[in-house]
């Protein structure tokens, strides 16, 4: 099958840190539907807006994308990491 762009742009981007939607350096916070539930701020009620929260702006040690990747890959990336947490990385 062909490789989705939020596929690729995760792979460029995310991958090093969240490999297998993973999480190297804080290895709780996964990108799993629990641990988004758990962890991510309004991840129930907003999902992907949440994600892309993240994205943008970043937290700790992860590194804010915005000005880095465009809005339009922004959105990609997030509903990629929204559908593995939806159907199992
Ligand atoms: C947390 C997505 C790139 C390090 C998260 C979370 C999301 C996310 C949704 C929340 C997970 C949770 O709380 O369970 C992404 C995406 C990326 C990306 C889509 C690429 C565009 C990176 C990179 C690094 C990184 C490159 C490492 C340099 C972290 C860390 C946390 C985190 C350390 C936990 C932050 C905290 O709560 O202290 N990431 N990430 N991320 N990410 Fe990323």
């Amino acid at each position: 099958a062909e490789t989705s762009n939020g596929a690729k742009i995760f792979e460029a981007n995310c991958a090093s840190c969240h490999i297998g939607g993973g999480n190297i350096l804080i290895s709780q916070k996964t990108l799993k539907k629990e641990a988004l539930s758990k962890y991510l701020e309004n991840y129930d009620s907003e999902s992907i807006q949440a994600i892309i929260h993240q994205v943008q702006n970043g937290k700790n040690a992860m590194p804010a994308f915005k000005g880095k990747l465009s809005s339009e890959e922004i959105l990609e990336v997030a509903a990629y990491v929204f559908q593995n947490a939806e159907h199992g990385w």
